[in-house]
């Protein structure tokens, strides 16, 4: 299928692996040209240099950390000059924030909320002018099923994807009459790095002393029964991001195996 996004200037933050790498992939298959970042620009830009021989496509990438004003000035900025306009935002670039609530603390929440909630935030408000002017513009943002279903040992991380659900909605609303389109995806549990950090914490949380046991009752969660793949969130990202989801605007896919069992 034709995703219609050829040319088009797609931002991805956190680009050098897991999910906003696949999602960089496949936005360099659709054809458009990429711009991403992560706090570590030697891992970036080796991320870029693999993904341009592999898809053929024009990826670049900057140092940044998007839970700092700076940070997105500096990607926003970059972008600008490399490319001149911006069409699409992947706000991806986070990380997750478990614990039961004697383990919360202000710092660890406000790293949390730094990180997605702000960054998530500025990073819309600094690309919203460009694509309102044009007249077109896709926004879609890696949220998280906690924060539509509360768990006690997610809820740090829930709080802040509740809070970014509500944005999502709302700016959806106001963005509509300049088709500029605002969606999430919320991932279950996806192989990546995120996930192996927080796999120590997970067996505690089960109860059990190994990894094999945490991971075995973690995906029985899942209908499918088994983890998410990157390459599975990149496609529903870049779907969404794409020409061809023309009339969605303010929607929350999850993208989870069939975790949740709510309606919604
Ligand atoms: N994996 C899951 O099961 C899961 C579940 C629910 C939601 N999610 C969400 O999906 C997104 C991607 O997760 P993932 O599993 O792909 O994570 P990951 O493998 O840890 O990759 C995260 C990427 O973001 C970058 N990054 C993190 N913090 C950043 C910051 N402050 N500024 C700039 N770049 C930053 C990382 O690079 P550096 O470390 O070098 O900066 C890396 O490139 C996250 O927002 C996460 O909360 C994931």
């Amino acid at each position: 299928m034709d995703l219609g996004i050829k040319d088009r200037v797609a931002i991805v933050t956190g680009g050098s692996r897991g999910i906003g790498r696949e999602t960089a992939r496949e936005f360099l298959q659709a054809g458009a040209k990429v711009m991403t970042c992560s706090r570590h620009g030697d891992q970036v830009a080796k991320t870029c240099k693999e993904l341009a021989e592999q898809t053929g496509g024009e990826i670049h990438s900057i140092e940044a950390d998007t839970s700092t004003q700076e940070g997105v000035d500096k990607l926003f900025k970059h972008t600008m000059d490399t490319y001149g306009t911006v069409d699409i935002l992947f706000n991806n670039a986070g990380t997750m924030y478990s614990g039961r609530f004697a383990a919360l603390t202000d710092e660890g929440l406000q790293t949390q909320l730094d990180t997605k909630l702000f960054g998530f935030m500025r990073m819309m408000r600094v690309v919203w002018p460009v694509m309102r002017e044009k007249r077109w513009g896709r926004i879609v943002s890696a949220i998280g099923g906690a924060g539509k279903e509360p768990d006690p040992y997610m809820f740090g991380s829930g709080m802040t994807n509740s809070a970014l659900l509500n944005l999502t909605k709302s700016l959806s609303t106001e963005f509509a009459p300049y088709n500029v389109l605002v969606n999430a995806i919320c991932p279950g549990w996806v192989k990546t790095a995120l996930w192996e950090r927080n796999l120590g914490n997970l067996q505690e949380e089960l109860g059990v002393d190994n990894a094999e046991e945490a991971t075995r009752l973690a995906q029985k969660k899942n209908s499918l029964g088994r983890f998410g793949r990157p390459e599975e969130l990149a496609n529903a990202v870049v779907f969404l991001c794409s020409e061809r989801a023309s009339y969605i605007t303010g929607v929350s896919l999850n993208v989870d195996g069939g975790r949740l069992k709510g309606l919604w």
